[in-house]
């Protein structure tokens, strides 16, 4: 999408990565709804985006995510405001587990899910919107296993936003209602999110989380400074830039990843290709060994099998061509 001229929304962007994607988006000539549960801190980044970007393209309305009405009130009010309908929403306000995991779930996943069907709704081409995009900010923790009980619900959450992305970002929905939805999956970057994690008690090792393995939390107990150690920390900037990219160029249901010193991919889903794989694998095994249960085992025997075969049919198709 050219976002020149366009209006966004973004929650959680008083600070922050959606701060700095509303950053990026003014610098591309979009005008912004900042929007943010923190009163103080929006309206102190809508000032600042004001006297940088002028007035008129920016403008402030408190929402907590959990509360409809506050949704309603947010889109209605940016699009009265602004005279137009939206077109970008970015639903990213978002927090750790430390308040706990019930709070953590209803912030991440299910207020997603609550703005998501609502804002569809509004730019259904079908019931008078004029179509859309939606862009949710998950994680790499949406990707990834999580590393302990604690945080369990944070990475369960960003597993549903990258779910609920891809399920809702089909060719089909898009034709239908003219919305897109995309995601973001930043590994660690530099913001309050991280600031308070680590104070509580951390219990055992991280046992894999982009190659943490061994790495013992309780020895560090400050986890911002533990990750800048291991892997230093993105810069908002960084984060938004590959934010930029997902919106201008990427198509719907895309989940990019943004990692630092790599430039941004996006991790498409195979699992459906994957399940009919080891369906194959397990009906073969199945019928030449009598094997009951494909456990990994025989996946990986099956895989190195697949592996030969492939082999020696390029070598034969190679020769017989040349
Ligand atoms: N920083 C990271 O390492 C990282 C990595 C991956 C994903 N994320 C995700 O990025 C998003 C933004 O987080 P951040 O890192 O900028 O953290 P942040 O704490 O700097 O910003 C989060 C913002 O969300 C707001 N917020 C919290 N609860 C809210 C609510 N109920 N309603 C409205 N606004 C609310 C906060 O006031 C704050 O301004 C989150 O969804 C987070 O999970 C962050």
């Amino acid at each position: 999408m050219d976002v020149q001229g366009k209006l966004a929304i973004i929650t959680g962007s008083g600070m922050g990565l959606g701060k700095a994607f509303a950053i990026k988006l003014l610098e591309a000539g979009a005008m912004v709804c900042i929007s943010d549960v923190d009163e103080a801190t929006g309206e102190k980044t809508t000032l600042e985006f004001a006297e940088k970007f002028g007035n008129n393209r920016v403008h402030f309305i408190k929402c907590n995510v959990l509360e409809k009405d506050d949704i309603v009130n947010l889109y209605e009010g940016c699009e009265k405001h602004f005279g137009r309908s939206v077109d970008i929403f970015c639903n990213n306000a978002g927090i750790n587990h430390v308040k706990g995991w019930r709070l953590c779930m209803d912030i991440d996943i299910m207020a997603v899910m609550e703005c998501a069907e609502y804002v569809i709704d509004k730019m259904d081409k079908r019931k008078g919107g004029k179509g859309g995009l939606i862009v949710n900010t998950a994680s790499i923790a949406g990707i990834v296993v999580g590393w302990n009980r604690e945080s369990a619900c944070y990475f369960v959450a960003k597993h549903g936003v990258v779910v609920l992305t891809r399920t809702l970002g089909t060719s089909k929905l898009l034709k239908e209602t003219g919305v897109k939805v995309q995601c973001i999956c930043p590994s660690f970057a530099d913001t309050n999110i991280l600031a308070d994690i680590g104070t509580q008690a951390f219990s055992g090792p991280i046992s894999d989380v982009g190659g943490m393995q061994g790495f013992l939390i309780n020895k560090i107990p400050i986890l911002k400074a533990a990750v800048e150690k291991k892997f230093g920390l993105m810069t908002p900037e960084y984060v938004a830039e590959g934010f930029m990219k997902l919106v201008t160029k990427c198509n719907t249901g895309d989940a990019i990843c943004i990692v630092k010193d790599v430039p941004p991919f996006i991790y498409n889903d195979m699992s459906k290709e994957f399940v009919m794989f080891l369906g194959i694998g397990a009906k073969l095994f199945k019928a030449a060994f009598g094997v009951e249960l494909f456990t990994p085992q025989h996946q990986m025997a099956f895989f190195l099998m697949v592996f030969i075969l492939a082999n020696v049919l390029l070598h034969f198709l190679t020769s017989f061509l040349f």
